[in-house]
């Protein structure tokens, strides 16, 4: 019986362990640090009924060690079920119900993102004035001012989680749910797709880069530019007929039936750093491997394979190599 006590001692620390596993993010928003904080306290006050149960079970293994009788206080039920628990729960309920209230940013000057889900990648707007500038899969944000997510879902539910800037929300068909976020600093954070919804839900990824204010400016504007491609019309035809009918690149064609919106836009899509929904290097090699067995690399997802030659695939690669409407300045870092 008495070996029982290093495994009390070890069961205990390793609980420990993995509940402070779960605070490794570090906060880069106001939202983000809010949750953080709630999540402290709660993990803070959460080791004293830890720390009380293992006395107890140190204490009645010792007594059984010793063979001695237990004691039957019904007190201890009072005091450590009703009393304690009350004294324990009351601030974290207390603090979630300040936290719910302190989750919205102020301030007038705001940017609205429309972020939709499909399976399985992200569809991005941004409304500037009169003006939607499309994109997809990497949401460039401003730091230091507070944007409004509007969000919601094509197809299935998917819900939208940027660990580092704020708790994740519902993207659900038929509604819009308005997640109001803020970041700290420029930098590069990673989010998710946070519901299963299908085949590839873990495959549902979403790059979040955070520009100073100015930079961000100048990126919008880039991106809101039609294309500038130079490329013979029979590489015009190829692509249009095999990816047109679902993708757009703005500016390039006359006739809307090579405008789709069911995939995502491809106006500047060499400028991005990854592509499927961020699961694959933004490389010729990748790009090619994506087109040719889209539903290899990525089980499930809405995109038909084409059936094309290599002839083909060269024209449409050479074309989609054009699309880096933002020069130097992105993509690398
Ligand atoms: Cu979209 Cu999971």
């Amino acid at each position: 019986m008495g070996r029982i006590h290093p495994r009390i001692v070890a069961t205990a620390g390793l609980a420990l362990l993995v509940s402070a596993c779960g605070a490794v993010v570090e906060p880069a928003g106001p939202g983000a640090r809010s949750i953080s904080d709630l999540w402290w306290l709660m993990f803070w006050l959460g080791l004293i009924p830890i720390a009380i149960v293992v006395a107890f079970i140190v204490a009645i293994a010792l007594r059984r060690h010793k063979e001695e009788s237990r004691p039957n206080d019904q007190r201890i039920v009072v005091y450590g079920g009703v009393v304690l628990s009350s004294l324990l729960l009351i601030p974290v309920i207390v603090m979630t119900a300040v936290t719910q209230l302190d989750l919205g940013m102020s301030g007038d000057d705001r940017l609205t993102v429309e972020l939709t889900g499909h399976q399985f990648w992200w569809d991005i707007v941004y409304i500037d004035g009169d003006e939607r500038v499309r994109t997809a899969n990497e949401l460039h944000l401003p730091t230091d001012m507070p944007i409004d997510l509007h969000l919601t879902s094509i197809d299935v539910i998917h819900s939208v989680w940027i660990p580092e800037i704020h708790g994740k929300m519902d993207l659900i068909p038929g509604q819009t749910n308005t997640l109001e976020i803020q970041v700290d600093d420029p930098g590069i954070y990673q989010g998710r797709c946070a519901e299963f919804c299908g085949l590839s839900h873990a495959l549902m990824q979403l790059t979040v880069i955070a520009h100073p204010p100015d930079e961000f400016e100048s990126w919008l504007e880039a991106e809101a530019a039609p294309a500038d491609i130079d490329v013979e019309t029979g590489q015009l035809q190829t692509y249009a007929n095999s990816c047109g009918p679902c993708h757009t690149i703005r500016g390039v064609f006359d006739d809307p039936i090579f405008e789709g919106d069911f995939g995502p836009d491809l106006t500047h899509l060499a400028s991005r750093r990854q592509i499927g929904a961020n699961i694959l290097p933004n490389t010729r090699e990748a790009l090619g491997r994506w087109i040719i067995d889209p539903q290899g690399v990525k089980p499930g997802n809405r995109m038909p394979d084409v059936n094309l030659d290599a002839g083909a695939l060269t024209d449409i690669l050479d074309l989609l190599s054009q699309l880096d409407g933002h020069g130097e300045a992105e993509g690398n870092d």
